[in-house]
């Protein structure tokens, strides 16, 4: 960051609508907001710009497979976006949709501006095109898997505007090499310099057979290339473009941006297209790139298209934004890939936040309440000091400096590392100075010493909390106001230092701030996030179970085949193997109404001691909870389990497994070798509904 800068411009890359928000969106946006909050509480004026890549080919084509029109779809997916953020309290200044009028005329505008400088010339093309990434691919013929994501790229022949490109191969290298900071880090620069170093050719910036899109000014049969509409964005919401006075003086003072933080996939847009682009049309270049690494879910890039995405909105209903801002900063070191998973969220959680910033201030705020009134008690200056206490003084100071260092350079892990060094620190120091012991005793002595020690761990709570305020917003401001010292957003943080904790200040409302989260935490959010997908993995699923449904009828305990024949009843027919005869027991609607079959959600499983078949269920009909025996542990782990919908005979009469009592039977095909496969529902259903 450039740190003598009086204003800071930063952007996310603006999303794609053809997917709802994931938290591989969500990571890059928490980034941003982290970022933009510690600017403004620096005292420097923050500009903080998201929004929504709405046009191109690849949306038209998963609007038509929705059966929507590219803007119904643009809509919906950019309001959920939209949503999202201000859910997660994202602070977002600016939120521009390609769609909005005021960056459609942003963009015709730098066409005009670009093309009136000779950059842009109408040429024919032939080659192939990445529909997924909008990509043009410089070699190979029809079906040439896309360099970027592998899949097979179109022919496309069209007359096209053109974008002179290869002109600028000198200048991007003379840039580069001027501005060793543009691209960040090393790796993507030294990507970029070679993909330079290869030559640049023209480019080509509008589409003949695409409709959605903004149309080429004079010559509205073309629409611009998505790339070049989208990275105006970047512009056009502060204002490039504007007509009116206000867009104008935005402009002004916000561009060029200082950082545009991007993901690694798409460094070549933003690193030499984009600075391409602004050289041709004469305009300041961004300051620096920053391209970070990948959220990874079980090894893989988390996304759409690969069906491993984890949405925000699960972490959001079981933990809140704050633990997953934590966990992203603290766990994945900023540049490089870093893995996700539910347990180990729930881990950082708790280990960092319920058992330490969380614990601190409730032990801190806890003890000043019961010894001082709850008033920020006077730590002697003299007499009941001990070498411990300017330890932790001393160590706060330097955490300061290291987590201001650290951050800047945008080394988030390390920097929350250094503000947890000390919260370590002190909750050592808590044990060793035993506060709780001195609180008991009533001598002078005892009495200072207290004070001093509750005042270090207090100074100490609120120079951490004041750090950490940009990653933790919603849980700091709670410990700042419990601390007595107001609204935190309003904080000079630059000022910050040892010893500003007024004597005297009066405590607020102690309430805990990280309650700590059990296993059902991660659980939770499994089924949650089963619940979420479940419409395409019920697809996927259906398809499955129509290809297979000939071997998933009863068959174990079923007649065995040689029986059909000698049945008098029975017409001749031809079972499948394993599949049992059909019942020729006829029964009444009534008699069929006597079972009450309903929808249960498995609450908790476990294996039975001793029975190799058989899992305890604690299963919710959502008016009762009760336990269920089943004879289903070979094709199920309580894992697989633990928040599914299964559908039970809820009037059975209970009957003892194992001494265990099971009050109620699932449902579920039983395969030919016996496995049970149990039903459930394409549709989302209510825990408790009754099936007729
Ligand atoms: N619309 C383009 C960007 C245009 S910017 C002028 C685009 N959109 S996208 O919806 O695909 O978003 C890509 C960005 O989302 C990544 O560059 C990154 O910032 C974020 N991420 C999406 N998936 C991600 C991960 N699995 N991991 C980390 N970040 C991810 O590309």
């Amino acid at each position: 960051m450039d740190k003598d800068s009086k204003k800071f411009y930063i952007t996310t890359p603006i999303y794609y609508v053809n997917a709802r928000p994931h938290i591989g969106h969500a990571y890059t946006t928490i980034v941003c907001d982290a970022i933009a909050r510690r600017k403004r509480m620096l005292g420097v004026d923050t500009y903080f710009v998201t929004g929504t890549d709405e046009h191109g080919q690849k949306i038209e084509r998963s609007a038509a497979a929705r059966s929507m029109t590219p803007k119904q779809l643009a809509d919906e997916v950019s309001a959920s976006f939209h949503e999202l953020w201000d859910r997660m309290g994202i602070t977002y200044d600016g939120f521009m949709r390609t769609t909005d009028p005021r960056h459609e005329r942003g963009v015709q505008q730098i066409f005009r501006v670009l093309r009136d400088k000779g950059y842009i010339y109408k040429g024919s093309y032939t080659g192939q095109y990445c529909v997924s990434d909008e990509l043009y691919v410089t070699e190979g013929g029809p079906g040439t898997p896309c360099p970027e994501c592998g899949r097979p790229t179109e022919t496309v022949t069209e007359e096209n505007y053109f974008f002179k490109l290869s002109a600028f191969e000198d200048k991007l290298l003379k840039f580069f090499d001027e501005n060793p900071d543009f691209i960040r880090p090393e790796t993507r620069r030294n990507e970029v310099l070679s993909f330079v170093r290869g030559g640049l050719r023209d480019l080509s910036v509008s589409r003949g057979n695409v409709k959605w899109g903004i149309p080429v000014p004079d010559d509205p049969e073309q629409v611009m290339y998505v790339w070049l509409d989208a990275l105006c964005t970047y512009m056009t919401a502060v204002g490039y473009g504007a007509i009116d006075k206000q867009g104008q003086d935005l402009f002004a003072r916000y561009w060029p941006a200082d950082v545009h933080m991007i993901g690694k996939e798409i460094v070549r847009f933003h690193c030499v297209y984009w600075p391409a682009f602004l050289m041709a049309a004469g305009l300041p270049l961004p300051k620096n790139i920053m391209a970070h690494g990948w959220l990874l879910f079980e090894q893989d890039k988390m996304s759409k298209s690969r069906g491993n995405i984890v949405r925000t909105e699960t972490i959001l209903d079981v933990l809140g934004a704050d633990p997953l801002r934590y966990f992203l900063l603290r766990e994945v070191m900023f540049g490089q890939d870093g893995s996700f998973s539910f347990d180990a969220l729930v881990q950082r959680f708790n280990s960092d936040l319920a058992n330490g910033l969380g614990n601190l201030a409730s032990r801190t705020l806890t003890m000043i309440t019961r010894y001082f009134r709850g008033e920020v008690p006077y730590p002697s200056a003299t007499a009941s000091r001990t070498p411990s206490d300017n330890a932790i003084a001393k160590l706060a100071d330097e955490t300061i400096a290291s987590f201001n260092e650290l951050f800047e350079q945008y080394q988030f892990s390390k920097a929350l590392e250094a503000a947890w060094g000390l919260v370590s620190a002190v909750d050592k120091y808590i044990v060793e100075n035993e506060p709780w012991a001195l609180g008991d005793k009533q001598d002078d002595q005892s009495r200072a010493r207290l004070a001093t020690v509750l005042y270090t761990t207090a100074e100490a709570l609120r120079i951490v909390t004041a750090l950490v305020h940009p990653v933790l917003p919603e849980s700091t401001a709670k410990i700042w106001s419990q601390l007595g010292l107001g609204d935190i957003r309003k904080f000079p943080l630059s000022g910050l230092k040892w010893g500003q904790l007024q004597v005297g200040t009066k405590l607020g409302k102690i309430e805990p701030v990280f309650p700590r989260a059990d296993k059902s935490a991660v659980e939770r959010m499994q089924t949650l996030e089963t619940e979420r997908n479940a419409p395409a993995a019920a697809e996927a699923a259906a398809a499955t179970a129509t290809q297979s449904a000939t071997v998933t009828a009863k068959g174990a305990q079923g007649a065995p085949q040689a029986a059909i024949a000698t049945d008098p009843v029975t017409p001749a027919i031809t079972l499948p193997p394993g599949v049992p005869a059909p019942s020729t027991e006829i029964i009444t609607v009534d008699d069929f109404a006597k079972i009450d079959l309903r929808v249960a959600q498995v609450k908790f499983a476990e294996k039975v001691k001793g029975a190799d078949r058989l899992l305890r269920l604690e299963v919710d009909l959502g008016y009762e909870q009760r336990q269920i025996v089943a004879g289903i542990a070979l094709a199920y782990t309580p894992e697989q389990l633990i928040g599914r919908k299964i559908v039970i005979i809820a009037n059975l009469a209970p009957r003892k497994l194992k001494g265990l009592e099971s009050k109620g039977m699932l449902l579920a095909a039983s395969l030919q070798d016996g496995a049970p496969v149990l039903a459930s529902f394409l549709e989302e259903v209510p825990v408790g509904a009754k099936l007729k």
